[in-house]
């Protein structure tokens, strides 16, 4: 695991529980709403950077959606387990993705990709396409100003990372997803950057 993976793991470690007493966890239900509707019957969605599985793997859950967590927190994923006993939560970095290509019908990653630095996004993009399945859906949330470094998160040391949002539409075009919508919203009183991808194309031509 990279030196900026290990920081981000302590600091869940530590401040899991009070970011989950502080969030609002209602602010993005549109969002997964439109996500969910996109998915066909029986999907299995990876939820990536999934924390305590509240909001999203809830969410998806309760909708007849299978969802598969990852995590770098412990913390976070005992409290995901403890969440949602049914539900599969694995402690695996998203840098270092171990999925069989064409496994999942949808890939979600929110509030996560801006604790990897810049440099990694557009690996972990291409590796999301090669794990979707042909006609899989990725919705992923990033910042909106260009930024990278460390600042105190709940009393923790805590790395950050953004592209504006030109250069992840750009880097997510890139790793060969056709761009279903993009936009920059306000949520909760906080702008993100939110993405909705989709796998058109494979190694042998467009589906
Ligand atoms: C701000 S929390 C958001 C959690 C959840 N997605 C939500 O919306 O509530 C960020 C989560 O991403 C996880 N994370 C950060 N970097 C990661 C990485 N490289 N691989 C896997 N998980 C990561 C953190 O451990 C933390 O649980």
């Amino acid at each position: 695991m990279n030196k900026i993976s290990k920081l981000v793991e302590e600091g869940y470690n530590k401040i899991a529980e009070d970011y989950y007493s502080h969030r609002n966890l209602n602010k993005f239900n549109n969002e997964l709403g439109e996500f969910a509707s996109l998915l066909p019957e029986n999907a299995h969605v990876l939820d990536v950077g999934c924390g305590a599985g509240i909001p999203t793997a809830k969410y998806l859950t309760e909708r007849g959606i299978k969802v598969t967590g990852i995590d770098l927190s412990d913390t976070m994923l005992n409290l995901a387990r403890d969440n949602l006993p049914s539900t599969k939560f694995i402690k695996m970095d998203m840098n270092e993705l171990e999925f069989n290509e064409n496994t999942f019908e949808g890939i979600i990653s929110i509030f996560a990709l801006f604790h990897v630095p810049k440099v990694k996004h557009l690996d972990i993009f291409k590796k999301f396409f090669e794990i979707l399945k042909p006609g899989g859906i990725l919705m992923i949330n990033t910042g909106v100003s260009e930024s990278e470094g460390t600042s105190r998160f709940f009393g923790v040391p805590m790395f950050w990372s953004n592209f504006n949002p030109r250069t992840t539409l750009d880097l997510v075009k890139k790793a060969g997803f056709s761009i279903i919508s993009e936009a920059v919203l306000e949520r909760g009183g906080e702008y993100q950057y939110w993405v909705f991808g989709k796998k058109l194309r494979t190694k042998v031509g467009w589906i």
